[in-house]
């Protein structure tokens, strides 16, 4: 295996988004990779080579690109007309559709980015238990709004529960106003959560942290613990939410928290996401409710777009079909099993984790089980890895190997192989 050709064009586009886009990219996948098409499983850089996908367009591509139902439905949709900003038939039919899918959905709002989702879920938080702080994990991603870009990927831990931002160009005002916890360590949030209960608006966790299972008891007891104190509980769903189970990580963990962001999957590859939760917190959305005093406006111009929720309809409906979930993961268990044990044979100290739908190697030989606990992983290697994959038509973000239900036996077979030829050329 050799690193892949590129064409002229290829080349020449490389060029001019070194000219024109800030750091040459699209702030996304730092790569200079150009990415002409995709269909199901797979997808084809513009210099023609094939890839099977496990990035996913970062996980929206659940069903697989270009599914043949999604595009039909944005097709008729498109020639109806592409926004109103006023209520949609489809957006009202998915509103629907989430809330029977997903406990805790009594009432739902939508928005067009996960960022936005999660910024709107705090400020319910806040507007409900009129106070300001919020609680979040040290290594939680909650998109890119100021009050999200706190502890999330630390290159020097800090102390907790002190939160520092990870950007520049945040107020430091922000920071005080965020605390943060360890993943997977109930009594120290706990102690935390006792500590500042009454300056607490909320508490928000991704239910599985970026490519971490929640330890057995960590999601239940923060439950009972924001319970006990009257705090909202909200759950980060954007990854989750359809991906894990039809009712997300709430129904896969048994866990019902009060608001939840939604997005990726459920918007089908369009800029669609949501805020959703209980009927007294989301009633903070509507002014008839709580009184103009804690009213929360909500206005987005792409909200709730026909386009979208043309494509989110679509897709869930796809997702909701029997057997769907039980296959995916199945088909992706085979796969994090056969790259621990190719590790494993090869003598590569490597630790496999998260679930069979999304999930990570690790290479290092202690147990990983929070954010702290992946800094000690031999990062460089991963970049290795996941170079030598790529040169064996295996493509797949920085961070997480995101399977779809279109990944079949034979893209996990090819799959594998590659892990044997990338793994080997790791070790020598
Ligand atoms: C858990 C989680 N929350 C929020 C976001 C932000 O979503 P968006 O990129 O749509 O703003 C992401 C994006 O990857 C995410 O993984």
């Amino acid at each position: 295996m050799t690193a892949r050709t590129r064409s002229a064009h290829e080349l020449e586009l490389v060029a001019k988004a070194g000219q024109y886009l800030a750091g040459g990219t699209l702030g996304n996948l730092v790569e200079d990779v150009i990415l002409a098409r995709g269909r199901g499983s797979r997808v084809w850089d513009v210099s023609g080579h094939e890839y099977i996908d496990y990035l996913l367009g970062s996980g929206p591509m659940l069903v697989g690109h270009a599914h043949p139902e999604v595009v039909a439905a944005v097709h008729e949709q498109l020639e109806l007309g592409s926004t109103f900003f006023a209520n949609n038939e489809r957006a009202i039919l998915l509103a629907e559709e989430i809330s029977k899918a997903m406990p805790c959905a009594e009432k739902i709002r939508f928005c067009s980015s996960g960022t936005e989702a999660t910024l709107y879920a705090m400020r319910v938080a806040r507007a409900f238990r009129r106070r300001d702080r919020i609680l979040k994990f040290e290594g939680g991603f909650h998109g890119m709004h100021d009050y999200a870009v706190m502890g999330m990927s630390p290159p020097a831990p800090a102390q907790f529960p002190a939160a520092v931002p990870d950007s520049a160009g945040i107020p430091q005002v922000v920071a005080s106003t965020m605390l943060v916890a360890p993943f997977n360590d109930l009594e120290t949030t706990s102690a935390i959560v006792d500590r500042h209960h009454d300056e607490l608006a909320g508490v928000i966790v991704e239910p599985f942290q970026r490519v971490l299972a929640p330890r057995p008891g960590f999601l239940a007891g923060l439950r009972e613990l924001t319970a006990r104190h009257g705090i909202p509980l909200i759950f980060d769903e954007v990854v989750t939410s359809f991906r894990f189970a039809y009712g997300g990580a709430q129904e896969f963990y048994g866990v019902t928290p009060d608001l939840c962001a939604l997005g990726k999957a459920v918007g089908g590859g369009f800029p669609l996401t949501a805020v959703a939760g209980r009927e007294e917190l989301m009633a903070h959305f509507d002014q008839s409710r709580v009184g103009r005093e804690r009213f929360i406006p909500q206005v987005g111009t792409l909200s709730g777009n026909p386009i979208a929720t043309a494509a989110g309809l679509a897709t869930v409906r796809i997702l909701k079909r029997p057997g769907t979930y039980e296959r995916m993961h199945a088909l992706g268990r085979q796969l994090k099993m056969a790259l621990q044990s190719i590790c494993d044979t090869a003598g590569i100290p490597a630790r496999a984790v998260g679930e069979g739908v999304l999930f990570e190697i690790y290479f290092t030989d202690e147990d990983i089980t929070d954010y702290r606990s992946t800094l000690k992983a031999d990062k460089a290697r991963l970049t290795r890895f996941v170079a030598l994959l790529r040169e064996r038509g295996v493509f797949r973000g920085a961070s997480k190997f995101y399977l779809s239900i279109v990944h079949d036996e034979r893209d996990v077979k090819e799959t594998i192989q590659a892990f044997e030829s990338a793994i080997a050329a790791l070790g020598d």
